[in-house]
């Protein structure tokens, strides 16, 4: 490890060119990946926009029964065909999710943590290899909490997730946490993201920021954007909208579909920005219209 004298802050991003090793696969940072990574990422991210919406349900693994996802026998069959992955767990999955349900599987696989305790930074992989083959996931989703106490345990848990989606070809999706102690700053996702590409990941999930172009320019794999908490729909197609104009592959969201009075005309207005390069304007009108037209 060298040493962190004379430290020098990176500044080149080059943010005006884009991703140079696109050789013989879309998805950023896959050319030298197997048939069967490229596989799960094609399901994963359109062959055509190089883009995704991913739809996280994922909430109950620490906060239980969450706004909007009392009842996910009901919510995610009835957001599914407006989205291109479902974000679960494999209990959410397995009890409410009809198996011939023909979207990609982003399954989430760390755990440990409850709304009861002040400190969420500490989780283990609770998932194997095993079940997320079984579960035929098309990634496996580990959170990663960068400068949080649980730090290097979260990246054991990243590491050995890693290695086993190798071993049996099934990418790994880092996911930025950002407890309370840490900062939604470009310096800290670009810290965050950095480390989580550099341990091997193929996908990462983190949250959108000031200077987001450098964030994405600086890692070597595709980011999706959080929506994080439930923001007035205008606003969350904004930030959807700048995401994907600053160089994410695609948003996962979660309260700002499942928590929209209308989560279909939402889910169905951020494909149009991720898909069909809609602007946020664009794509609020069509929410309009398509509410107006459910009346
Ligand atoms: C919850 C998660 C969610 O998958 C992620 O935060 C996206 O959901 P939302 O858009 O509601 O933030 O990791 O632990």
């Amino acid at each position: 490890m060298p040493d962190l004298e004379g430290v020098k802050i990176a500044k080149d991003y080059h943010v005006d060119i884009p991703f140079a090793n696109t050789k013989s696969f879309y998805v950023k940072g896959a050319n030298n990946l197997d048939w069967g990574m490229k596989r799960h990422l094609a399901n994963i991210f359109s062959p055509v926009s190089g883009n995704t919406v991913m739809f996280a349900f994922d909430h109950g693994y620490f906060m239980g029964s969450t706004a909007g996802l009392e009842r996910l026998d009901l919510v995610v069959p009835n957001l599914s065909d407006y989205v291109d992955v479902l974000m679960g767990t494999r209990g959410a999955l397995r009890a409410c999710v009809p198996p011939d349900i023909r979207k990609g599987i982003a399954l989430r696989v760390s755990s440990g943590s409850s709304m009861l305790n002040d400190d969420l930074s500490h989780e283990v992989l609770a998932v194997d290899i095993q079940d997320a083959i079984r579960m035929n996931a098309d990634c496996m989703a580990v959170q990663v909490f960068i400068g949080a106490d649980g730090q290097l345990a979260s990246i054991d848990n990243l590491s050995r997730c890693i290695n086993a989606g190798l071993s049996y070809s099934i990418p790994t999706m880092g996911v930025v946490a950002v407890g309370k102690d840490m900062e939604r700053t470009d310096s800290y996702f670009k810290l965050a993201t950095r480390i989580i590409a550099e341990m091997g990941v193929n996908i990462i999930k983190t949250y959108y920021c000031d200077n987001f172009e450098e964030v994405v320019a600086a890692c070597p794999v595709p980011i999706v954007v959080a929506g994080g908490k439930k923001l007035p729909e205008q606003e969350a197609l904004q930030m959807a909208y700048l995401s994907i104009q600053h160089g994410a592959n695609g948003v996962d969201m979660g309260r700002n579909i499942f928590q929209s009075y209308h989560a279909t005309a939402m889910a169905a207005a951020i494909g149009k920005i991720v898909h069909e390069k809609f602007t946020d304007k664009q794509a609020y009108e069509f929410y309009l219209d398509t509410i107006n037209e459910k009346k």
